[in-house]
């Protein structure tokens, strides 16, 4: 099998259901594929996929260190249930003790400089370490989530990191992701049901009203474009 994607596959891959989608891309690049998973629900319907299809798909998540308490059970929870051994990145300690040294443990509040920096240094530098050897970086993007994310297509071509960036879920809508995590009884986080959409860090991430944008959560003392650098449009 070729290292590349033709247009005609890609299409295919684009007009497939998503079990097939996703065994398509890992014919194609068996072991060179990874899920980088923050156990949020999106990616919970991808661990669902990947392993009652049995795809061999390494699955990785990273902990900043300041995660939610409810993520570690839902880790636990996850690996009990699907018998998969997701795996942990964590942070350099230098780099987060420097961090905190010049800017304080909760630095990240004072600007949007100090903190990009934490996510580079939580979250960017460990995604780049986890994503090395991979040819295929399956993430669970959906192009409802942001004005960034609506131009990203399902398979883009990420010359930084020089692989193929494959988001299965980027038409998938909220209701349509809710109704199978139903449908198949998948573990997710609790704090979903408590308003909390989108989460990632316990000290950056509030619940959300009714109505609001479903990542006003992320970041809400900041007026940003509310990513965190893993995930930058080029
Ligand atoms: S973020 O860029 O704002 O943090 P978001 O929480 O929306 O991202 O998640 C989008 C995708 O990024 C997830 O589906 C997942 O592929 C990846 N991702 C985000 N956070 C993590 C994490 N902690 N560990 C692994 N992957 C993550
Ligand atoms: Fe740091 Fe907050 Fe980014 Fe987490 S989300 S890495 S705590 S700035």
């Amino acid at each position: 099998m070729a290292n590349v994607f033709t247009a005609a596959q890609i299409q295919e891959i684009e007009n497939a259901p998503l079990a097939d989608a996703l065994k398509r891309v890992t014919d194609q690049f068996p072991g060179e594929t990874v899920l980088s998973s923050s156990l949020g629900q999106e990616d919970q319907v991808l661990t669902e996929v990947i392993a009652t299809n049995k795809l061999p798909v390494r699955i990785f998540t990273l902990d900043t260190g300041r995660l939610f308490y409810e993520h570690y059970d839902l880790l636990e929870k996850t690996n009990a249930r699907y018998r998969t051994n997701i795996e942990v990145y964590f942070p350099e300690a230098a780099d987060v003790e420097a961090y905190v040294k010049e800017k304080g443990v909760n630095g990240f509040y004072e600007s949007v400089e100090n903190r990009k920096q934490c996510c580079f240094i939580r979250k960017v530098k460990p995604l780049n370490r986890a994503l090395q050897g991979a040819k295929v970086w399956i993430t669970g993007l959906r192009s409802e989530q942001s004005d960034n994310r609506k131009e990203m297509k399902m398979i883009e071509w990420d010359e930084d990191r020089k692989l193929y960036k494959f988001n299965p879920l980027i038409h998938w809508s909220y209701e349509q992701m809710i109704d199978y995590i139903k449908e198949k009884n998948i573990p997710y986080n609790p704090l979903h049901d408590k308003g909390f959409i989108s989460i990632g860090c316990a000290p950056c991430t509030r619940a959300i009203e009714r109505g609001e944008d479903p990542r006003a959560g992320r970041w809400w003392w900041e007026v940003s474009h509310k990513e965190c650098g893993l995930h930058v449009h080029q």
